[in-house]
């Protein structure tokens, strides 16, 4: 096989790994745009993967996708960084190029971005302030791209409100940490509410917010994909907010790496949505 004739492969990494959506999403890019590649889940258990990502390359794969619990060994064994990876100090997103070697991304933050963009028409990060309910991995990148895309003003509450504190001086010194006794009072007046918590999740603990104070001018997120509607969106629609589920997060982070290993802009749109939810 000449290097021309090489069929592009990339995957995701992780650990468990079969509830991946990411396989049906890079799946339904690849055969609707007719493209030669493949994407396949990876299962590697943590103390595997240094040398499982350093195997890869030689195996074909131009890149890949890291997820749970590799994200910051990822960024730390790359040999360059993006600067939004270097922030957060966790890759989701990795290209493997002959000259530079692994490259890592981290496209988490672009994803909640994009994907509020996309289902709420017009917002605008300088609407309002951001209330943000959660301190966990998951909710760092959606931080750290709020800043950067402009809000005016982002409470930050965690239940442990150390954890709270340790996100704003390691990563985000413009937050304001709120106390959990606090977090329905500091919904008024917000103009994005983002549950960054597992309340309400499947097998999480129960919704314990009435999000009375939540304006009907507000937009209220999940950040985790949770099949159907969480009580944390079911709460924030009897309240007149807008809702925008965490699917579309997922959706839109998959792009950069998309393009970058197969050459095409990918897009989100229905029947992307139907194929993976299929
Ligand atoms: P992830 O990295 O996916 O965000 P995580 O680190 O386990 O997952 O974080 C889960 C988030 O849900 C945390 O903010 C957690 O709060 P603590 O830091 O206090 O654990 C939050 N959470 C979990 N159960 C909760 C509950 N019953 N009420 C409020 N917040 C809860």
């Amino acid at each position: 096989m000449t290097e021309h004739e090489t069929i592009p492969l990339a995957g995701v990494i992780g650990w468990p790994i079969a509830h991946s959506l990411s396989p049906k999403v890079h799946g339904h890019w690849l055969a609707r745009y007719g493209l030669a590649g493949a994407y396949v889940p990876l299962g590697v258990r943590e103390g595997d993967f240094g040398s499982a990502l350093a195997a890869l390359p030689k195996l074909g794969f131009v890149g890949a996708n890291v997820t749970m619990p590799h994200k910051e060994r990822a960024f730390a064994l790359a040999d360059t960084r993006s600067d939004i990876a270097t922030r957060l100090g966790a890759a989701n997103t990795l290209v493997f190029d002959p000259g530079q070697g692994i490259m890592a991304d981290n496209t988490d933050g672009f994803g909640f971005i994009e994907n509020l963009r996309e289902r709420v028409p017009g917002w605008n990060a300088g609407a309002g302030p951001v209330t943000v309910l959660g301190a966990g991995g998951a909710a760092r990148a959606v931080i750290v791209a709020l800043i950067e895309a402009g809000v005016p003003e982002l409470r930050l509450l965690n239940r442990t409100r150390s954890r709270a504190e340790a996100l704003r001086d390691g990563i985000a010194p413009s937050v304001s940490v709120l106390d959990w006794s606090e977090a329905e009072n500091a919904l008024a007046g917000a103009a994005l509410v983002v549950n960054a918590t597992s309340m309400g999740m499947a097998g999480g603990p129960d919704m314990a917010l009435t999000l009375h104070e939540l304006g009907p001018d507000a937009v209220a997120t999940d950040i985790v994909y949770a099949r159907g509607e969480t009580p944390f969106l079911t709460a924030a629609k009897s309240r007149g907010a807008r809702v925008v589920d965490g699917f579309g997060m997922l959706l839109h982070q998959a792009r950069p790496g998309f393009e970058r290993w197969f050459g095409r802009a990918p897009e989100v749109d229905d029947a992307l949505r139907a194929a993976v939810l299929t």
